[in-house]
Parts: C-alpha cells; sequence; structure tokens
C-alpha cells in the first residue's frame, strides 16, 4: 500500500496516521522517508493519543479509515492543515468499513481523487491537497471541531462538550442512561472510577451525586479526554492500560466498550473484569451495563463470588458485582 507513495516527489516528512501496529508508518520509513505518527487513541504499547496533530508541514498523509464519516471530516482537516499545499493525502481502508465512498468526502480539500491500489477488499485513495484559498476555511484548528450541546443527566439542562466521533454525538446513551439511573453506593468522598468514559457522562453525575468524591475516568481516546476534561472540571484521568494501578476504588462504573473497530470483541470487558477485583477496597463494588445477550455472567463469575442482575430492561442489563 505505502509503495504508492514513491511515484511522487514529496517533501518533508509523511504523517502517518492511526497505525497502531506501524505497518504503515515500517513500509514509508523502508523508503527512506521520514515518518511522523499521529492517533487519537492512547495505545497497549505505551504511545498516547493526542487530538491535534503535530504542525508540520508534511509532504504527505497516510490515513487509516476510522470508523465514522463525522470522524473521518475531523481527520480529513487536521490532516489537511499541517500537509504542505501541493502534498499528497491518501485514505486506505476496506470496502466494508465504507472505503468506497470515501472519495466524494475528500473533495473539499483535493483537487482530484484516484484510486492508487485495488486489492480484493482494500483500495487506497490519493488526493493532491489543494492550495491554502481554496480548502474549506472552517476547521483548520481543535477549537473549531468542539461542539456544545444540552444534555440532562436529572438535575435540568447542562452544557455538554463533545467532538467528532466521540460516543453518543453529545447526547447520552439509552444504556448509559440506565445505568446513571441505577448507581452503586459509595462512602462519602470515596474514590470512584468511570471506566471507559468517553465524554464523562457517569463520572459526571457521580461529582453531583457527591462532589467530595475523587472522580478518576478511563478514556484511551484524547478527543473524548478533551471533552470530558471539561464536562467533569473536577475530575482526573488513569492510564487506560494501567488503571488499575490507580486504585484502590470504591466503586467502578462501566458501559464498556465491545467493539474493536467494526468487529465485536469482549476483549476490553473481559479485561476490566478481570482487572476489577484487584482495584476494589474491600467491599467495593463494579457495576457496567451491557446489552442482555452478551455472555457476561462466565466473566463476572471468574472474580467475583455472586455477581447479580439489578436491573434487567430491553436489550439492557446492569450487573453489579462486590469485592469481599
Ligand atoms: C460505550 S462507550 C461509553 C462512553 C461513556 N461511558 C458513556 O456512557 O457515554 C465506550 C468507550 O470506551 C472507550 N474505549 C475504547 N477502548 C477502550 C479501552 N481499551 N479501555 C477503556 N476504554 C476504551 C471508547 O473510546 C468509548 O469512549
Amino acid at each position: 500500500m505505502a509503495t504508492t507513495l514513491t511515484h511522487f516527489p514529496l517533501e518533508g516528512p509523511v504523517l502517518v496516521v492511526d497505525d497502531p501496529e506501524e505497518d504503515a508508518a515500517q513500509a514509508v520509513r523502508a523508503q527512506g522517508r521520514d515518518v511522523v505518527r499521529w492517533s487519537r487513541m492512547d495505545t497497549p504499547g505505551g504511545e498516547v493519543g493526542s487530538p491535534w496533530p503535530s504542525p508540520g508541514p508534511f509532504g504527505a498523509a497516510l490515513v487509516r479509515l476510522p470508523p465514522s464519516r463525522n470522524a473521518l471530516d475531523f481527520l480529513l482537516h487536521a490532516v489537511g492543515s499541517v500537509v504542505a499545499p501541493g502534498g499528497r493525502i491518501f485514505v486506505y481502508g476496506s470496502k466494508d468499513e465504507g472505503i468506497a465512498s470515501t472519495g466524494r468526502r475528500m473533495e473539499p480539500w483535493v483537487e482530484t481523487v484516484a484510486v492508487r491500489a485495488n486489492a480484493r477488499r482494500c483500495r487506497v485513495l490519493e488526493g493532491q491537497l489543494k492550495g491554502t484559498d481554496s480548502r474549506p476555511a472552517h476547521g483548520a484548528e481543535l477549537s473549531a471541531w468542539r461542539t456544545v450541546s444540552t444534555v440532562d443527566l436529572g438535575w435540568g439542562p447542562v452544557d455538554w462538550v463533545s467532538y467528532p466521533g466521540t460516543f453518543a454525538k453529545g447526547g447520552v446513551d439509552p444504556g448509559t442512561t440506565l445505568l446513571l439511573t441505577n448507581l452503586p453506593l459509595w462512602p462519602r468522598g470515596g474514590r470512584v472510577l468511570d471506566f471507559a468514559a468517553g465524554t464523562g457522562v457517569l463520572a459526571a453525575v457521580m461529582a453531583h451525586r457527591d462532589p467530595t468524591a475523587q472522580v478518576v475516568m478511563v478514556e484511551p481516546d484524547a478527543l473524548s479526554r478533551e471533552a470530558a476534561g471539561e464536562n467533569v472540571p473536577g475530575g482526573s484521568f488513569a492510564p487506560p492500560y494501567s488503571w488499575w494501578e490507580a486504585g484502590p476504588f470504591h466503586a467502578i462504573v462501566s458501559n464498556p466498550p465491545y467493539h474493536r473497530g467494526k468487529e465485536e470483541s469482549l476483549e476490553v470487558l473481559a479485561s476490566l473484569i478481570a482487572r476489577a477485583p484487584g482495584a476494589l477496597v474491600s467491599g467495593g463494588e463494579l457495576r457496567i451495563v451491557v446489552q442482555r445477550r452478551l455472555p457476561v455472567e462466565p466473566l463476572l463469575r471468574e472474580g467475583f463470588p455472586a455477581p447479580e442482575v439489578v436491573v434487567d430492561e430491553g436489550p439492557y442489563r446492569v450487573w453489579r458485582a462486590l469485592r469481599l
């Protein structure tokens, strides 16, 4: 895929976006080009995501197709603001992920879109970046992507900050609503964790319920953290791949992810459940909301003596598991 870059006389380093395994970065380096990597997500390998790329200028950018249109528009703006005029933007992904309809979304930034590689299921699209005057003027800095909506978390309307690609699009997910109306108890001033915090809905409700609580959030997406930092001003963050070291907690709550890209995966949920007993005080509680169809009970039973369903409503179950 990255061999397509050799055909062009590029100036400057190449920005490689969302490449956790470093496959694309290595292919570009193998051609003697300098690489700067950027991802909004922290990686298990210890890289910390950032909400906006470093300023460049870059000769080209390689963008892995993100899961939503909104997130793609954001990435194209971010990349378009740091690739030099005339530089190349490559977007790659599979047909299942929607690469076939991606060219249209690149058009505001690039002169023309060409298909540079077309394997059975994957495609690489390439465009030459327009001059600064002919690109969309709006959106060349992170602040332009900050959205403020209004949510009701149980005590009247609240301003809520979100960014493209953050969970629930500036609103409150129905699973989260079920959990926030069935939160666990903890001793006043206790230490509570919102695992997979997104923009911080559960953390905000816990902070409102007990303003003396020490509210900690775990969230690997730097843009979600940016929003959650504003939505939960007294909260703090623990690193997503060693969060248990920030314990012990009196309560851990979560509406956890069960997808990796577009594929369903229980990996993060299983890891949360496996780590939770060691990260809770004695008598502390893990409370999670998950879709009823998911096989959570065997996972919970491995670490907790008597997990139970406290709410069973629509497609969701709220589970509680006490550490003895
Ligand atoms: C279902 S959303 C819930 C967000 C928020 N708690 C809410 O209810 O609105 C799941 C969140 O998990 C985050 N996430 C993805 N991988 C993760 C990981 N390895 N550890 C913790 N959170 C993760 C996603 O970025 C996303 O914000």
